[in-house]
């Protein structure tokens, strides 16, 4: 089958396409065909800093992404009660193995998820990812609760995490202002935020003060301490050094108020943000959908930092 390979540590570049064998379903696993997957920021970050990946139990020669939409083609030994061969999947495979940039993957039958006719392959292979990370930045650390009309402040609202993170806030009925450049100030209107902050016409003290503060983008807590109201939470998913620290601080003080995060595979937490997606109350914008072998091109594309929505690539095309 086709597959892009990453084969180097201590890179950013795009991987190689090459011909390797197709994966088969072990004991609790299944095999996928992938109709479709998604480009992710942390899939041409994730070998840079070769200690780090090696640390985190990272082999090359890999193949990198993790959001993938599919059919289920094959079911190993004690496979699944819930699964069939056929069945429209999507799932969200976990970083050390990855395997999404390929025609078919591997991957263990208990995170798989039954894609609803509602979901398009082409919203599922954009969903999870960052969906879930919007969702656990927002629930779980920012602590934001459904109809308290709290002000949430998502900045980088344009991008993969941020125009989910801005629909589910407005889903749980928060007031929801995004930062974003001039270019997109009308799309994050569109994803129903309530005032939208061009970046490139105005600082941070001129945002305001929020309950929430989710930072996309890595802007820093110290720039940001003004901007999160007494008891709020500034949560960010691009930490610096400086945040992880603030977030081991308040932890020892009590306060919790800095939250430095990663994305757990939680089943349970995809399974809610897909529920979202089958209800309508999340839509994922597509700012591309490219054929297999114009992977590099959506490589490119992520890395310039500048992705509205997310980035797709159909292996069959
Ligand atoms: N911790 C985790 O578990 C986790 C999970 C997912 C992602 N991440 C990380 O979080 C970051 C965001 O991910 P993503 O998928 O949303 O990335 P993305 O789709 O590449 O984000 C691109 C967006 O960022 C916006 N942006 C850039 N500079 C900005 C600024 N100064 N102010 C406001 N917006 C700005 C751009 O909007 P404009 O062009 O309008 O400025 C663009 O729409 C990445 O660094 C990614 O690696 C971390």
């Amino acid at each position: 089958m086709k597959a892009w390979v990453q084969e180097r540590f201590g890179t950013r570049e795009a991987p190689v396409l090459r011909e390797i064998s197709e994966p088969q379903a072990g004991p609790g696993e299944v095999v996928i065909e992938v109709e479709a997957f998604a480009v992710n920021p942390v899939d041409w970050k994730i070998l840079d800093k070769t200690a780090v990946a090696r640390a985190m139990g990272l082999k090359v020669p890999r193949v990198p992404c993790m959001d993938v939409a599919g059919t289920v083609v094959e079911l190993g030994d004690r496979g699944s009660d819930r699964l069939r061969t056929g069945d429209s999947v999507v799932v969200k495979l976990p970083v050390k193995q990855a395997g999404g940039a390929a025609q078919f993957v591997r991957t263990q039958a208990d995170r798989v998820l039954l894609r609803p006719e509602s979901v398009s392959a082409e919203q599922g292979a954009g969903l999870l990812l960052a969906g879930t990370t919007a969702y656990q930045a927002l629930a779980t650390h920012g602590r934001l609760r459904v109809g308290s009309g709290q002000r949430v402040l998502v900045i980088g609202a344009s991008g993969g995490v941020g125009h989910l993170a801005v629909q589910m806030a407005k889903t749980w009925e928060a007031h929801v202002s995004g930062v974003c450049s001039t270019a997109n100030v009308a799309f994050a209107r569109s994803l129903g935020a309530d005032e939208v902050f061009d970046h490139t016409l105005s600082t941070p003290s001129d945002w305001g003060t929020f309950d929430v503060v989710l930072d996309c983008v890595g802007l820093g807590w110290l720039g940001l301490r003004h901007a999160v109201a007494l008891g709020g939470r500034y949560v960010t998913i691009n930490p610096k050094g400086v945040d992880i620290v603030a977030h081991a601080a308040t932890g020892l003080l009590g306060q919790a108020n800095v939250r430095a995060m990663m994305l757990q595979d939680r089943v349970e937490d995809f399974q809610q943000v897909l529920d979202m997606a089958a209800h309508g109350e999340l839509r994922v914008h597509v700012a591309a959908s490219l054929p297999m072998d114009d992977l590099p091109e959506a490589w490119k594309r992520s890395q310039e930092g500048r992705t509205v929505g997310k980035l797709l690539v159909w292996p069959r095309r």
